[in-house]
């Protein structure tokens, strides 16, 4: 690797980031101690920045320096930066991992990856002996995955005594947030010491709208406001790039073609103010899109120009553009929360916090005066939004990551040093849900099972349903079931209602094709069909199917099936016989893992769940099996959607027998019971007892036959 050249404008656009004068101070500061905090504005360099000072510094001697984003966009776009700037090939040197795209080889000691992705490799190896640095970054985002691992890095290296278990040399973990709850971080972790890199930021003058107020926290009218709004902007406001904040891709797209078709007829001569500025650029930004596009929303305009990116909360702190002098903000997120309800995680699009917005806003100030308009009222933003966002351990089920803590050997998942402890009926839930799984057992012991579903970076339920297939030799029928479940939705939803409409006809003949009105099957079949054909993205194209997602997704059917070798590989991979057909078998095996997502008909089109909470539901209208529901009476579903009805999508239907020696593993257990054996080790006498009364408790459940 050759040494960077002061003519070369990315080195010197380098040391003009607030973190440059600071370099020397900071790598001392990381050798010093085996904690540190490291804080400054988004935008100071610290993620792009300080793992190339601590690489110079000569801190991969030893080991990699390993660089955590909670978002997998941000872990790649950064180590593309970051690959340039140091002037090597992306997965050499520099590299990624996110979740199913390794992106890095032996040679890469600079490496940025996902925080799921660094707890896996915990799991493998607890003392992570290949890492030099670990650095945790974008704390202030507060994910769950990096707070665990927060306090799983608390947990093992901060005993000094135990720190070099397994190690040669100590570890140093950096941890990066932007916001000043510096405080807090530091009395966590011992009461470490906090590198504050300063750096000013100019005023940003916010004003309200009129568009949202308290009672649209429901409505999406706020796309064609925003839209409105950039426009406004655009011909309104001096020169100075825009970025809109919206929740999603499909609203993101939609945006940016009315923003399209709107600019087109714009008169440059009459209609804008600023005569300097003579078109309009428009860049879409969200997580799934491809990274080449990605690359595109950081280089200057061309002269002349003015650029609106439109994009997620995603460049609100994990990407600086540069830039930016006007804020749209809409005022919404799209949100995974936990909804009490129906008992699911729900990606939902709800109202950002206050400090959200106050970040989105300063954006628009990094380089000079900018202007932020946020779309909805004062009384929006008094009564509708937050303080602060509730950080996500408090807020998403926790069984996946419950079952990562106990495959490391933590038994009491109660007592485990949180930053923000969740509330103890989420972990007791999470819990019940890996006892239901057969993951742990009643004491809290993970199981054989459990430490082979802890392998698949998957929602356990379905690792559940791909092993059981893959007892029974059928996992073929699974994993691609799995990996289409994995990538973004595969069906392409057109905007014009016409073209909706010949979209809608090839879904459903693509449902028909697959022989049985189930649409894990139909999932199967669509796999299938495009990667037998011989122009897969013709193929695509002409059924209006996500190429990408397709792409995707048969990379991640191979991921998954190496895997599933490797765990096979094993003496003890368990075997099973069934003569039934393969129909039959596909669905049987589905509902070893589906169980929990159990509907019975109740009346007309209703459904009823019967995990406990006995939601109310309704066939999703994109299902195969809506218009379908008079002959069904039992079905499973892989997930719901929550608009002013509950919706179930991705629907199977299934016999009752099929569940019924599943069902009541729903209520073996209750959540109180757990607490007792998530504190402590049970001893025998205190089990005999419990599994006495649980006995006596399922009596009369085991009689009641159910109807079909
Ligand atoms: O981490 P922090 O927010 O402190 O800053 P950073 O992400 O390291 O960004 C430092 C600079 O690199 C900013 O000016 C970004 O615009 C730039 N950058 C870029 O041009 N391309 C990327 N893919 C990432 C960052
Ligand atoms: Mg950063």
């Amino acid at each position: 690797m050759s040494k960077s050249t002061s003519l070369d404008p990315k080195d010197s656009e380098s040391k003009r980031l607030p973190i440059y004068r600071h370099k020397d101070r900071l790598i001392q500061a990381v050798r010093d101690g085996s904690f540190l905090v490291v804080t400054g504005e988004t935008g100071s360099g610290k993620t792009t920045q300080l793992p190339q000072y601590l690489h110079q510094a000569g801190f991969c001697k030893d080991g990699k320096i390993g660089i955590t984003q909670p978002r997998r966009v941000a872990a790649i776009t950064v180590a593309q930066r970051v690959a340039q700037e140091m002037r090597c090939t992306l997965g050499r040197e520099v590299g990624y991992q996110v979740r199913f795209d390794d992106c890095s080889t032996h040679d890469t000691v600079v490496k940025y990856m996902t925080d799921g992705c660094l707890l896996r490799e915990i799991l493998a190896d607890p003392a992570l002996s290949q890492y030099s640095v670990v650095i945790l970054d974008e704390v202030h985002e507060r994910s769950l995955n990096t707070d665990i691992l927060l306090g799983l890095l608390k947990k093992n290296f901060s005993n000094p005594a135990k720190a070099t278990k397994g190690r040669s040399f100590p570890l140093r973990v950096v941890v990066m947030s932007a916001t000043l709850e510096t405080d807090k971080l530091s009395s966590f972790l011992g009461n470490c010491p906090v590198f504050t890199i300063p750096g000013r930021n100019f005023p940003v003058t916010c004003t309200f709208g009129s568009a949202v107020g308290p009672k649209d926290t429901e409505s999406t009218a706020y796309v064609k406001e925003v839209v409105k709004m950039a426009l406004d902007v655009h011909t309104s406001e001096m020169a100075g790039d825009i970025l809109v904040f919206l929740t999603g891709q499909s609203e993101i797209e939609r945006a940016c073609d009315l923003l399209y078709e709107k600019a087109e007829s714009i008169d440059y001569r009459y209609d804008v103010q600023d005569q300097t500025v003579e078109g309009l650029l428009i860049l879409p930004l969200y997580g799934s899109m491809p990274t080449d596009q990605q690359r595109q929303i950081f280089q200057p305009p061309p002269p002349r120009i003015r650029k609106c990116v439109v994009a997620t909360n995603i460049a609100a702190t994990s990407l600086t553009i540069n830039g930016i002098k006007y804020i749209i903000d809409s005022g919404f997120v799209k949100q995974l929360n936990h909804n009490s309800r129906v008992g699911m995680d729900i990606l939902e699009v709800v109202p950002i916090s206050k400090s959200e917005a106050q970040q989105r806003a300063g954006r628009a100030g990094r380089t000079s005066e900018g202007k932020c308009f946020r779309i909805y009222t004062k009384e929006f933003w008094e009564k509708c939004m937050p303080e602060y966002t509730v950080p996500e351990i408090q807020r998403t089920s926790l069984t996946a990551v419950i079952l990562v803590l106990k495959c490391l050997g933590v038994h009491d998942v109660i007592r485990f040093p949180y930053l923000d402890p969740p509330e103890e009926r989420f972990i007791l839930e999470a819990l019940k849900q890996l006892y239901q799984f057969d993951a742990i057992d009643r004491r809290g012991r993970v199981t054989h099972l459990g430490e082979m579903m802890v392998e698949f970076p998957l929602h356990p339920g379905l690792t559940r349903a791909i092993l059981k297939a893959a007892s029974l030799g059928c996992q073929d029928l699974l994993l691609p079931v799995a990996a289409m479940l994995s990538v973004e939705n595969i069906f392409i939803r057109p905007g014009h209602p016409e073209k909706q409409k010949e979209a809608d006809t090839k879904h459903r003949a693509l449902a028909a094709k697959s022989g049985s009105m189930n649409d894990f099957a139909t999932l199967l079949s669509v796999f299938h069909s495009c990667k037998s054909s011989d122009r897969p993205s013709t193929w695509c194209k002409e059924n209006w199917i996500h190429w990408r997602a397709l792409k995707s997704a048969f990379s991640v059917e191979t991921q998954l099936r190496e895997i599933l070798h490797r765990l096979q590989q094993k003496k003890d991979f368990p075997v099973e016989i069934f003569d039934g057909n393969k129909n039959e078998l596909f669905r049987r095996c589905l509902c070893t893992g589906y169980f929990t997502n159990v509907a019975r008909r109740s009346v007309g089109k209703v459904f009823c769940t019967m995990d406990g909470h006995g939601s109310m539901v309704h066939i999703h209208p994109s299902s195969s099996l809506f218009d379908q529901e008079a002959e069904l009476n039992w079905v499973i579903f892989h997930d719901v959607l929550v608009t002013s009805r509950v919706y179930i999508r991705t629907v199977c239907p299934i016999r009752y027998e099929w569940v019924k020696d599943l069902l009541p593993k729903l209520h073996e257990v209750d959540v109180y019971e757990l607490s007792s054996v998530a504190r402590e080790e049970v001893t025998d006498e205190e089990m005999i007892k419990w599994e006495t009364r649980e006995a006596a408790k399922r009596q009369p459940e085991a009689s009641a036959e159910d109807v079909m």
